[in-house]
């Protein structure tokens, strides 16, 4: 078998200009000039050659032309993420970050930036005779084992559950506490199917700006957590490119 390449470029794919922009702004990252995307695509992206030799480039799944609003969720994460590697061609590894809810009674907390053990969908729901079809639904998509790189970026572990819903119905609790979530979000499921076929090494980090289980609603903890989640996550993320830039990610 061949040897594992050193990790030379990284692709992330972020849902939100708000969670982008403080990426952008500390690596002064240059907006592609003319879209590498079909035009007129809503995707945006950026690059830089990082101090440490790192080819970065961040994808932002841009704001909905008619509604104005960022392209939340997973049709426009799976659609940026595939269309990122078209242009861009396989980094040796790509991440979904962002925001996210987390699971006060799995121990998240406010501030706290996870790096996924597993994502799973917990609203494909295919309950057929074999199940399948069912397992299939759940995608059950394991991150490459990177324990050492979390403790030494300071993040905790932990199954990330995706659906293109905000809030949280009765069955998808029940769902999410069977699959072992931590934390709830919206795209890294669906950007890890497109990694799977595509045979790209993924991992989603998120930053926690609500907790799921807590007393308080959860849109109005999450716009104002936004921002400080936004810088946590900026923080971890640039721990993460500096440890594994130029070393294969089988070390970590
Ligand atoms: N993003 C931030 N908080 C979230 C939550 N509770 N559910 C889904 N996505 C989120």
């Amino acid at each position: 078998m061949a040897a594992e390449a050193d990790c030379a470029h990284v692709i992330i794919i972020i849902a939100m200009k708000e969670e982008a922009a403080p990426l952008v702004e500390f690596y002064r990252l240059e907006p592609l000039g003319s879209s590498p995307f079909i035009e007129p695509s809503p995707m945006v992206a950026w690059r830089g050659t990082l101090r440490n030799g790192l080819l970065l480039h961040v994808v932002w799944c841009g704001h909905d032309e008619r509604f104005g609003v960022n392209n939340v969720a997973t049709t426009a994460a799976a659609v940026s993420t595939y269309a990122a590697v078209a242009a861009f061609g396989k980094p040796a590894l790509l991440l979904s970050a962002g925001t996210a809810g987390g699971f006060g009674q799995r121990g998240a907390r406010v501030g706290d930036v996870y790096l996924s053990t597993k994502c799973v969908f917990h609203s494909r729901r295919i309950p057929v005779s074999d199940g399948t079809l069912e397992e299939y639904g759940f995608g059950h998509f394991r991150s490459p084992p990177l324990a050492g790189l979390a403790a030494a970026a300071g993040l905790k572990q932990g199954v990330v559950s995706t659906s293109d819903s905000l809030d949280c119905t009765p069955t998808d609790m029940d769902l999410m506490m069977a699959e072992g979530a931590v934390v709830k979000e919206m795209e890294c499921a669906a950007v890890a199917w497109v990694c799977q076929n595509l045979h790209v090494p993924f991992v989603a980090v998120k930053s926690i700006t609500d907790i799921v289980d807590g007393q308080k609603a959860t849109r109005a903890e999450f716009e104002s957590n936004l921002h400080a989640a936004s810088s946590a996550l900026q923080h971890r993320l640039a721990a993460v490119l500096d440890l594994v830039a130029g070393r294969p990610l089988s070390v970590w």
